[in-house]
């Protein structure tokens, strides 16, 4: 479990499937978090459920997802996740989505990623980690870039929502970036 000052990360628990349920059929949330990807969204609780099962085997020496807390309310707001940690390239690649949308732009969900880039560069000892994300995505373009990360990479035109072109934007932060480095 780690604690920031506005949010908690815990591992995650099988009743959060109602949450990640619920995320993944807003249609806003789903537009934010990856473009409008079929993928994601919209899906059934068959579906979450067997995603699930997959989930809370994971072995959190290549990927977890974790739940992010509000801390003033102890409400479920969102999850990140890590994923591809290569020990050997000292890598990985995370992932945050604050699904509820009042909690959008009030610093949540970059406490979430700080919270888990201290953890991975912390007790894993890593020397980089990524994220990406699509232009049109201001807010998370902002809270990455706030956070440390820089861009390393753009494919462009690669991404398509409501037929319109955007770029699927590529972020990095090496260890010696890290700005609470130990
Ligand atoms: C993207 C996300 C993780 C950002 O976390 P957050 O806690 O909401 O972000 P913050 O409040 O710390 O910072 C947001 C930044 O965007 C700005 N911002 C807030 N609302 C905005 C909006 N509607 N449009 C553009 N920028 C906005 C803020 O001013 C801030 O920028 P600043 O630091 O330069 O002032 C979170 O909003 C989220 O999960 N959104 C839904 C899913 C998603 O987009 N996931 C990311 C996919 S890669």
């Amino acid at each position: 479990m780690f604690e920031g000052k506005l949010v908690r990360l815990r591992a995650l628990r099988s009743e959060d499937a109602q949450h990640h349920l619920r995320w993944r059929n807003d249609p806003e949330v789903v537009r934010w978090a990856t473009a409008g990807d079929p993928g994601f969204g919209p899906v059934t609780a068959e579906a979450v459920a067997l995603g699930f099962d997959t989930m809370l085997r994971l072995n959190p020496r290549e990927s977890a997802v974790l739940t992010v807390e509000d801390l003033a309310g102890g409400q479920v707001i969102g999850m990140v996740d890590y994923r591809d940690l290569d020990p050997y390239a000292g890598a990985a690649t995370l992932g945050v989505t604050i699904g509820e949308r009042e909690f959008w732009g009030r610093g949540h969900g970059s406490e979430a990623v700080r919270l888990l880039v201290d953890h991975l560069f912390g007790a894993y000892g890593l020397l980089r980690l990524e994220l990406d994300t699509w232009s049109g995505n201001e807010r998370a373009v902002r809270a990455f870039t706030r956070l440390g990360f820089r861009e390393e990479g753009r494919r462009r035109k690669a991404v398509l929502l409501d037929g319109k072109r955007y770029d699927s934007v590529l972020f990095g932060m090496l260890r010696e970036e890290w700005p609470s480095r130990g």
